[in-house]
């Protein structure tokens, strides 16, 4: 049994969890960011290619004592890294301190990287070079107190990078937030999904890649273990062979939005996704619009006026509001914003709100109930019913 760690967005620790658990991952347990979990091989395989709702996912290596600078070395000295890397390869050490001896976490990282290059010149006369952008290897160093742990990075570039975006939206959602929304609101593919104000695409490929359970990491051509000596070639395609993708589903995704240029970028990703035949994509206003079943789950980023240029942003979020009470009686609707005075100009009492973050950016995503008639009727007709 390895340990592993992965990584995620502040607020979506719950799902991380319930994703990995499903998976087989054992003994998970929740931390700040992030959840531990223990597992073989496969397991690492399968949570960098299954799970949408992490980042990344590093495997613990080592973790050891130190009183002082020596002895850290030491320790980092024994560990085995030409399992993993070859004299030629290249490598680079992030790390992260709290309370420790060392006074930055540079001066820690470049002690491991000597001890590590150390050991190889010791034994091969040759040793790995740094490369802090692509590395062979990358190894993450925590620090607490004396307690250090030392991890591999078993994902490269962060997993919210899907590999299905062709062109990039200016205000782009991400994949990973997309995926936690979607899943958070509870829709599990059993009717339509709409997105008004669609941009780039990102909840809508997210939510056909969930109905059709095309796995987070379909189209990514790289992952961090590729480079690492001990790549199971088998048991990657093994764990691949898992996926279970479905050919069809019986629901339609709809996507719109009022500027043709982002449209022509959703139609480019979707494209690249495969899903042209599951996501019809249309120019529309979102006050204009309409679900073309119902009941729908309506699931939108609008814009929060710090990234997008917006002469009225409480006007557009009233016009939201009136558009959904008006136009889309019968659905649930899911909202995600930065602009919490905005969302108040909605006008519709949020059923259950979290907040989330949107790569750096502090949100709020509500859900609302949207029925015909008042509030309390509604309440009433759902108890009766
Ligand atoms: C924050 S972006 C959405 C980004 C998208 N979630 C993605 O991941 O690429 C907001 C989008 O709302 C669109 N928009 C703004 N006002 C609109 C309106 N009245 N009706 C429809 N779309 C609108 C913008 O053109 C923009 O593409």
């Amino acid at each position: 049994m390895e340990y592993f760690v992965a990584k995620t967005f502040a607020g979506l620790e719950t799902e991380l969890f319930k994703e990995l658990h499903a998976l087989g991952a054992e003994n998970c347990q929740k931390l700040s960011r992030a959840v531990a979990f223990e597992g073989d091989l496969a397991m690492l395989y399968r949570a960098n290619y299954f799970c949408r709702t992490a980042l990344r996912i590093l495997w613990r290596r080592k973790q050891f004592t130190f009183k002082t600078n020596r002895q850290f070395y030491e320790q980092i000295y024994d560990f085995p890294a030409e399992e993993v890397l070859s004299p030629d390869g290249t490598l680079a050490v992030h790390a992260t301190i709290v309370d420790s001896i060392f006074n930055t976490p540079l001066y820690a990282s470049v002690l491991a990287k000597d001890a590590i290059c150390d050991r190889f010149r010791e034994k091969y006369d040759r040793r790995p070079s740094v490369d802090k952008e692509y590395p062979d290897v990358q190894f993450h160093l925590h620090v607490y107190k004396n307690e250090a742990q030392l991890f591999m990075d078993s994902s490269g570039e962060s997993l919210h990078k899907r590999g299905y975006k062709v062109r990039n939206h200016p205000a782009p959602l991400n994949e990973v937030t997309a995926a936690a929304m979607i899943k958070m609101s509870g829709w599990n593919g059993s009717c339509d999904f709409v997105d008004p104000m669609c941009g780039g695409g990102t909840l809508l490929i997210e939510a056909a890649m969930q109905a059709l359970n095309i796995p987070a990491g379909f189209y990514r051509r790289e992952y961090g273990f590729y480079q690492w000596k001990n790549f199971d070639r088998q048991l990657w395609k093994k764990v691949r062979e898992e996926a279970d993708i479905k050919d069809d589903v019986a629901i339609n995704f709809y996507g719109s939005d009022i500027d043709g240029r982002f449209l022509d970028i959703a139609r480019a990703n979707v494209q690249k996704a495969r899903l042209q035949d599951f996501i019809v994509l249309e120019r529309q206003e979102m006050q204009r619009s309409y679900p073309e079943n119902k009941p729908s789950v309506v699931m939108m980023n609008p814009p929060y006026g710090e990234r997008l240029s917006v002469d009225d942003i409480s006007t557009l979020y009233k016009e939201m509001g009136d558009a959904l009470k008006n136009r889309y009686a019968g659905c649930k609707a899911y909202i995600i914003s930065s602009d919490k005075d905005a969302l108040k100009h909605i006008g519709l009492k949020p059923s259950r709100k979290w907040p989330m973050l949107n790569g750096s950016l502090e949100c709020m995503f509500q859900e609302y109930e949207l029925f015909t008639g008042d509030r309390k009727q509604h309440v009433i007709r759902q108890k009766n019913a």
